[in-house]
């Protein structure tokens, strides 16, 4: 009984994606500069690898909003744990999530940042798991679709491990 991880996404195929979004996103705002919004902490690796991809100025902010604990499972509740430093009204923001699964916390999310006037309000995603899906959330820039299995590294963790794998794996809990 012990815990193994089978790589889905190797390491050169998840870089080479985040390149093309960051062409996609550079192209897309043609000149006028981008906010990046860093859901902590998955989406770390993925917001800094994107952010040297993009050929606009490009500003960062972090945020971390309550998400799954050690289980796998959406508590379905989410609460600001660390707000934005900087104020994002007439920005152009793009939200920097690692995955959306039941798309609960980023419903909630998009609704409270809409609130504060931003320019514009896109959602970037490294993964997306579709499948399990609850929340109708529309994002605007995504890595991979997913099946519906619990997968670790590039920022994602298990139980806080796993984050600094280079690649995109699936957990087996043996
Ligand atoms: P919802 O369900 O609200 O959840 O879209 C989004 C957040 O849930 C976490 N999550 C995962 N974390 N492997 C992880 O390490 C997974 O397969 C997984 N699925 C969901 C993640 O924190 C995400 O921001
Ligand atoms: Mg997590």
């Amino acid at each position: 009984m012990s815990e193994s991880v089978r790589v889905m996404l190797p390491e050169e195929k998840v870089n080479q994606r985040i390149a093309e979004l960051g062409e996609e996103i550079s192209k897309e705002f043609a000149g006028e500069p981008v906010h990046l919004i860093c859901i902590l902490k998955g989406s770390v690796f993925f917001t800094c690898e994107l952010a040297k991809r993009i050929t606009v100025p490009v500003t960062m902010d972090f945020m971390t909003v309550s998400s799954y604990g050690s289980g796998t499972t959406s508590s379905g509740n989410v609460k600001i744990k660390k707000d934005l430093d900087e104020d994002i009204a007439g920005k152009n923001v793009v939200v920097i999530e690692d995955i959306i699964d039941t798309g609960r916390t980023l419903a909630c999310l998009l609704e409270i940042l809409k609130e504060r006037n931003p320019k514009k309000l896109k959602l970037c995603t490294l993964l997306d798991k579709p499948d399990r899906r609850i929340a109708d959330v529309s994002v605007d820039y995504t890595g991979f679709v997913i099946p519906d299995e619990f997968v670790v590294g590039y920022g994602l963790d298990y139980d806080q491990r796993y984050r600094n794998l280079p690649y995109v794996g699936v957990l087996d809990l043996g």
